[in-house]
């Protein structure tokens, strides 16, 4: 596991989502009010780049067909309507270092 420096904390503000290179991978960091999380970044349901969602009330949510999941754990809060069970997001360990946002990959 090693850890990759992905941005500034200062870069993002509270309900920020974005799609950061992390070595050879791409995942979306998250900001909900002071706390960061990291996710795979591509909806479960349809594959829809979740960086192009929103924060709502501390859930993670695909803008594509409304599927919601917990930014802390990438589990599933409730799937499309009529869609079934979709799996949950990956999720990473993300830590703020003298500003520097990192995640454990
Ligand atoms: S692609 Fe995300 S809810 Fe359908």
């Amino acid at each position: 596991m090693t850890w990759y420096k992905v941005g500034k904390e200062s870069s993002m503000k509270d309900g920020d989502l974005a799609k950061v290179k992390a070595g050879d991978k791409e995942v979306l960091i998250i900001r909900d009010g002071g706390n960061f999380y990291a996710t795979s970044y591509l909806c479960t349901h349809e594959e829809y780049d979740l960086s192009d969602g929103f924060m709502d009330d501390h859930q993670l949510i695909c803008p594509n067909h409304f599927a919601t999941f917990n930014p802390k754990d990438g589990s599933v809060i409730s799937p499309p309507e009529g869609a079934g069970d979709i799996s949950a997001l990956k999720s990473y360990h993300v830590k703020v270092e003298n500003g520097d946002v990192m995640v454990e990959l």
